[in-house]
């Protein structure tokens, strides 16, 4: 019987419960991707707050991916040392960090390119900026890297069939959509074997013609059997609104249970999570291990502390997704949210 707070790992990595916050873009960085103060400030709320883990925000891998604003970067050393700094806050609260690795778009020769569009050389440079990227994340501390591939964004358009119509080894079948994920695995273990190596992906992508939860799951399959070390299971329409404690939480279960039938992977259930009793119920259904949240810690960041001292109330936010409005992404309910800074662009 799997209990939410009780000691465990994630891989190699020490969990103090099954809590982790799932991948939250703040736009708490500047246009060149350098954090500002209330960045370092969140992770170490968040820290406090007793989660076990921290997926940092969307971190870009390219200078020039501008997809939306106020995005973190990894894509040059420079970046090193403002990373550290934050993995230093975490672990001096005993809190692992794993970043975020993504792409939004791809600018080669300064336009944003289909996935239909890049050559082998285009595809290449790809997977070495996301190997660059773990170089640089290791060097700067984190304890992993979550390759992006959810949510539409470029990794997530690339094991598409609803935009990947390559003809060549990286198009046609799930297993060539798949072949980019697969390189830009092997680069990151044989360049920083140390690094626990997550993916976050569309269980499907909810349009015709688009990812179907056969072919994530064929893809997820391709990953545990290259050494990927975790499954964070999203899908398209991430942060679907409304949720109410007890009536439509965990809603992208269904898939994440198929996954633990088919593979011995850790798996990361995103989306809805709001109560103890239905997140435990979750985690003995089957093989689910870990509940990740996002918007419910941009409310109660420490939320986990509050359930752990015995107020079990479920979670307070509403899932009215008005976060995504505010400058630095943050609750409408807490008065900090009228603050200026950061913020969309
Ligand atoms: C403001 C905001 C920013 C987000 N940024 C990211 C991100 O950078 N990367 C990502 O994979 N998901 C991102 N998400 C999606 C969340 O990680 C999560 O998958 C989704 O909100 C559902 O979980 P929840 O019900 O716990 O919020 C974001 C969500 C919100 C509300």
């Amino acid at each position: 019987m799997k209990k939410l707070f009780e000691p465990t790992t994630l891989g190699t990595l020490k969990m103090k419960n099954r809590l982790i916050r799932s991948a939250t873009w703040e736009g708490l960085a500047d246009e060149r991707g350098h954090m500002n103060e209330e960045l370092f400030e969140r992770c170490e709320t968040l820290a406090d707050g007793g989660i076990a883990a921290i997926i940092s925000g969307f971190t870009s891998v390219s200078g020039d991916d501008h997809c939306f604003g106020g995005i973190a970067r990894l894509s040059s050393d420079d970046f090193i040392g403002e990373h550290k700094r934050l993995t230093d806050i975490a672990h001096r609260r005993g809190c692992p960090i794993i970043v975020q690795l993504a792409l939004g778009e791809y600018n080669g020769a300064y336009r944003d390119m289909s996935v239909n569009d890049l050559s082998e050389k285009d595809i290449r440079r790809i997977r070495d900026m996301f190997a660059d990227g773990a170089v640089r994340a290791a060097k700067a501390g984190y304890d992993g890297v979550q390759i992006h591939a959810a949510h539409n964004f470029f990794l997530s358009r690339f094991i598409s069939p609803g935009y990947n119509r390559r003809t060549d080894r990286y198009g046609r079948t799930p297993e060539g959509r798949a072949a980019l994920i697969i390189e830009i695995l092997h680069a990151i273990k044989t360049r920083c074997p140390e690094l626990h190596v997550s993916m976050k992906i569309n269980c499907s992508d909810f349009f015709s013609g688009g990812l179907t939860p056969a072919e994530s799951l064929r893809i997820c399959e391709l990953c545990a059997e290259n050494r990927m070390d975790s499954i964070e299971v999203s899908g398209n329409g991430t942060s679907v609104p409304h949720i109410k404690a007890g009536e439509n939480e965990g809603y992208f279960k269904d898939f994440a249970l198929r996954l633990g039938e088919r593979t011995d992977l850790p798996i990361i259930l995103v989306g809805g999570h709001r109560s103890i009793g239905k997140m435990e119920q979750i985690l003995n259904e089957g093989r689910v291990d870990f509940l990740s949240l996002s918007r419910p810690l941009l409310r109660e960041p420490a939320l986990p502390n509050r359930w752990k001292s015995g107020d079990t109330a479920p979670a307070k936010c509403v899932s009215c997704n008005r976060c995504y409005q505010t400058p630095g992404h943050r609750c409408v309910f807490s008065r900090a949210s009228e603050t200026p800074g950061g913020g969309m662009k």
